[in-house]
């Protein structure tokens, strides 16, 4: 497949003066590039914060900001219209991830769509919940509100490569609701989704969050056995600002919000006609390029570790080293501290992310690492990259390169702890 990168606006010497420029990649026949608005210096590794929004699915929202921008609940033409495009997108986003399109219920991204499922699975007698130790915040936080409601809660255990270990789980009585991520958004590890449903038997409804699954790799709604799963379309090139939550047929949800009868009432609101059309999109080139994606990430992923192993040694992969999310990747740089290390590869132009929270100036020490049993100096040494399936292999080479001097640098520089 032929690559080949072309710098809009601007040669080659005007960016490398330092302007702003925007950067479209072709890939083959068909033009499925992305324009990035970065810095002209700026390699983004931060993909599962973020994807930037294909023309293709830019193009397929552009008209309903002013042209078809009736209400979708309205019974006049311009309204049926608008309906028309959103029970199409939802049909669409149903079909794509094997589902129902009565189950589709679109919300405001996976956060909202994770709330939901826990708040109006769990219903008002307390009981106990299980979930991942590895969950993203916008699970854990909803748990925590449980708990603080009388819910007692079972954080299961994962294991070195950071994947849920189902057979530790004793379903007993008073286990009312289990919630299980499809991908870490750390490590990329894959959980065993159906294998927890399988040992819960129905008897226990099981939330999965598939936010950083979603348009990487294949999610079949009803082979996982769960009850509700959560995605969000700017994971996978969609916009922000829309995702969906699937509830499968007969299960119970219990609203979150009330004020009007959309969604058959499971979450009311006028629904935003174009992201629906924009998510629909991004899931359908998702789906239909999921192949050639993985091939790009995986020469990609390969390219990366390669340069880092020999530039920037030791550096260890936290995580699977294979079977997981082919574009994330997890790394420790011992002897460097992450909170520096991310400051300084700013500077360098590589956008990454640490996995850790910051609280009060300080950061704190991911949790997923954390669950992982990952010893100290690869806990406070650990970044996220997450490349994204548009960039060249001269980029991510280019970006190893930049981190691996970086990393170099400060390994020379003694560590301060904090005071
Ligand atoms: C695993 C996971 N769940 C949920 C979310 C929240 O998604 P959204 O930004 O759509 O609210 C994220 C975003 O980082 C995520 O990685």
């Amino acid at each position: 497949m032929a690559w080949q990168l072309s710098w809009i606006g601007q040669d080659q010497s005007t960016r490398n003066a330092g302007q702003p420029s925007e950067v479209y990649v072709n890939i083959g026949q068909r033009h499925q590039g992305v324009k990035l608005e970065a810095g002209p210096d700026v390699i983004y590794l931060d993909h599962n914060s973020t994807t930037p929004v294909l023309p293709e699915v830019e193009e397929a929202m552009r008209p309903f900001a002013a042209e078809i921008f009736g209400n979708p609940a309205s019974a006049h033409a311009m309204g049926r219209k608008a309906r028309q495009a959103l029970e199409s997108a939802r049909e669409q986003v149903a079909d794509l991830l094997q589902a129902h399109a009565d189950e589709v219920v679109f919300t405001s991204g996976a956060t909202e769509a994770n709330n939901l499922a826990i708040f109006g699975l769990a219903g008002p007698a307390p009981g106990r919940i299980l979930a991942a130790p590895i969950e993203h915040p916008s699970v854990v936080e909803p748990i925590r509100q449980l708990e603080v409601r009388g819910w007692s809660v079972s954080w299961g255990a994962v294991d070195g490569d950071g994947v849920f270990v189902p057979h530790q789980l004793e379903p007993t009585a008073d286990l009312r609701l289990a919630c299980l991520q499809l991908a870490n958004h750390e490590t990329g590890a894959i959980q065993p989704v159906r294998a927890l449903a399988e040992r819960l038997a129905g008897r226990v409804p099981l939330h999965c969050d598939a936010a950083q699954a979603a348009g990487k790799m294949p999610v079949r709604f009803h082979d996982l056995g769960v009850a509700t799963l959560a995605i969000s379309a700017h994971k996978f090139y969609g916009p922000k600002g829309i995702g969906a939550l699937v509830v499968r047929r007969g299960v119970r949800l219990a609203p979150q919000l009330f004020g009007g009868h959309q969604q058959r009432g499971r979450r009311p609101g006028t629904e935003p006609v174009g992201l629906a059309v924009g998510l629909a999109k991004a899931l359908a080139l998702a789906s239909a390029h999921l192949d050639a994606r993985q091939q790009r990430l995986t020469l990609l992923r390969q390219r990366f570790l390669r340069v880092l192993r020999i530039q920037a040694a030791p550096v260890v992969l936290n995580g699977p080293e294979t079977g997981g999310l082919l574009h994330t990747l997890n790394l420790s740089f011992p002897g460097c501290r992450a909170d520096v290390l991310l400051m300084n590869l700013d500077l360098a132009g590589i956008a990454c992310s640490t996995g850790s929270a910051c609280s009060s100036g300080s950061l704190l020490p991911s949790p997923v690492l954390q669950a992982m049993g990952v010893g100290p100096d690869r806990l406070h040494s650990a970044m996220r990259f997450s490349l994204g399936f548009q960039q060249t292999e001269a980029e991510i080479e280019e970006a190893a390169r930049r981190i691996a001097a970086v990393v170099r640098r400060l390994r020379q520089v003694p560590v301060q702890d904090e005071p």
